[in-house]
């Protein structure tokens, strides 16, 4: 794609047009498929599954980093932005995984990790050795309260305080994450220079866009004043409690993010490519500020991804978010860093049931839903050993488990590590049954597999799901949604009984059931199944 025909093909916002009715796939690189035998997932494994990609009928493929890292955070610590770990390849793999990508007709996403770097990246090593080197300001160091302890009183995510002690200087620096992944200075336009740089790079060998991660946390208050506390820590608490136990004012979604977001935005959209927020605000209004013209293209919408099975609550949510934005979300029900849809819904046929009710709203919701690898198979969370963990919230915390229960490789065949790899797979988990992969659901219509990827393709056959305006039909009922967008209507019903809706003397198709049969004719009063969504469109 090349930058001077790419404003043509831009929305009034200013994002790429293709970005517009697609649906994503997010790929955790490490655990997707390994061609080399060393049991860690490689570029050249996700360029061997596009063509199962392209099946499915994804339009977008988000990748996880695989650029050099210590992999303490699994690749989200890098060493080198430009350079790709040798464990996932090289740069000849990622321009084959783009070439073959592109004439499939799927576009590829990135990971951008510009709150932090890895403490291995020659920025903070030069930051370290010289107090007085320029690269010194590129992060937050800071020097000790009046007692001799940090400068303030936030948190890492990952527990204990956000700060480490540089002991040869004095200094504490300033971490979020880990102490390994220093926060960078973003208010330090050499800062801005050099992420200019990185994104150039990767937009002229043709990646089609970033994810940004950790997109609200880039620039802090500039005195990095005290977070107000907003209640008790107990003793016992979590690192996630810990955090969620201050009103984090000063260094989380800081109006001064929307100056990086524009900078980035000129570059992206002149080379046709998006930009998707991971943002951990929830507030509708507060999200809408990421993506609003000249800013990101999309922003996940996170919280229904954490979210257990709260029927009511889930549909406020997803509701509000829906009318606050209804055509700039990603929405999702799984990620890399959440237990998976199904296991929060319930586990087993039910879970699954529930988990491909709520995404077929999201399908009629507008914006880009994603899904997760392996949730086409209807997959709940892996079994991984404690002793097995690698996530550093679980090991660095002595939490049972973690993160990791989402990140077991994914089944493609009942064969050896379900066919990820012949080598022992860098995360031991228990092997999936031959139901639960992708050769034991291809031949199947009735699989999960094959529900995801009807739903997936009824937004190229009815573009008015995510593209007419949409109004919510008042249901009665706070845990059934009805959604209508021109000749579509879908219905939610995630209540524990059936509901009966009017449709009318009009006949009207049910095109999609999330259980049941598709294709009926309806018209008058028809039931919902109890946990059923559907997608109905005018027949006549
Ligand atoms: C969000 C990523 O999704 C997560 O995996 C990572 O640990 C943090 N950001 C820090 O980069």
């Amino acid at each position: 794609m090349n930058a001077s025909s790419a404003h043509a093909r831009t929305t009034a916002a200013g994002s790429p047009a293709w970005l517009r009715g697609a649906v994503g796939y997010e790929v955790y690189v490490k655990s997707f498929s390994d061609t080399s035998g060393d049991g860690i997932g490689d570029i050249a494994g996700v360029t061997s599954r596009l063509d199962y990609v392209k099946w499915l009928g994804i339009d977008v493929v988000w990748l996880t980093p695989f650029f050099v890292s210590p992999g303490l955070d699994h690749g989200y610590d890098i060493a080198s932005y430009c350079e790709i770990d040798p464990q996932h390849g090289d740069l000849d793999a990622v321009d084959a995984l783009i070439a073959r990508a592109h004439q499939l007709g799927i576009r590829v996403v990135f990971d951008l990790v510009a709150n932090h770097t890895s403490v291995a990246h020659r920025w903070f090593e030069t930051a370290l050795a010289d107090p007085l080197s320029p690269e010194r300001d590129y992060y937050l160091f800071r020097d000790p309260s009046p007692d001799g302890g940090p400068p303030n009183n936030w948190l890492s995510h990952f527990g204990g305080p956000a700060w480490t002690l540089d002991e040869s200087s004095g200094q504490y620096w300033c971490h979020l994450f880990l102490p390994e992944q220093p926060d960078l200075n973003w208010r330090n336009p050499a800062v801005r220079a050099e992420f200019d740089a990185i994104l150039r790079f990767w937009f002229e060998r043709g990646v089609d866009g970033f994810r940004v991660d950790v997109a609200h946390a880039l620039t802090k208050h500039p005195q990095l004043p005290d977070n107000p506390q907003i209640r008790e820590i107990a003793p016992d608490a979590g690192p996630m409690s810990a955090f969620a136990s201050f009103d984090h004012v000063h260094d989380l979604d800081q109006d001064s993010n929307a100056e990086i977001f524009e900078r980035w935005h000129d570059i992206a959209a002149s080379y046709g490519a998006c930009l998707i927020a991971e943002s951990g605000v929830s507030d509708p209004a507060r999200l809408a500020r990421y993506v609003a013209p000249g800013k990101l293209d999309l922003a996940f919408a996170l919280k229904p991804a954490r979210m257990t099975w709260q029927p009511a609550e889930l549909l406020t949510e997803m509701l509000a978010l829906a009318e606050a934005e209804p055509d700039r979300l990603s929405w999702v029900t799984s990620n890399h860093d959440q237990d998976r849809v199904v296991s929060r819904f319930g586990d087993g046929p039910q879970g699954r049931q529930r988990a491909l009710a709520v995404s077929t709203l999201m399908f009629s919701l507008g914006g880009v839903p994603f899904l997760y690898q392996g949730e086409e198979l209807g997959l709940s969370n892996g079994q991984v050993d404690p002793d097995d963990r690698q996530d550093p919230i679980a090991t660095r915390n002595g939490i049972a488990t973690g993160r990791d229960l989402a990140r077991t490789p994914m089944p493609w065949n009942p064969d050896i590590n379900n066919g990820f790899s012949i080598g022992q797979p860098w995360l031991r988990s228990a092997q999936r049954p031959q139901g639960l992969t992708v050769a034991g659901q291809h031949e199947n219509p009735r699989t999960p597999l094959h529900r995801y990827r009807r739903l997936i393709s009824l937004r190229r056959h009815y573009p008015e799901l995510w593209q007419a305006p949409h109004s919510i039909v008042s249901s009665g009922r706070d845990d059934v949604a009805v959604v209508q967008r021109g000749r579509t209507l879908t219905v939610a019903n995630l209540s524990p009984e059936p509901f009966a809706i009017n449709l009318g003397d009009r006949r009207w198709r049910v095109v999609f059931a999330s259980q049941g049969a598709d294709g009926d004719a309806a018209r008058g009063v028809v039931n919902i199944a109890a946990e059923t969504s559907a997608v109905l469109v005018l027949d006549e």
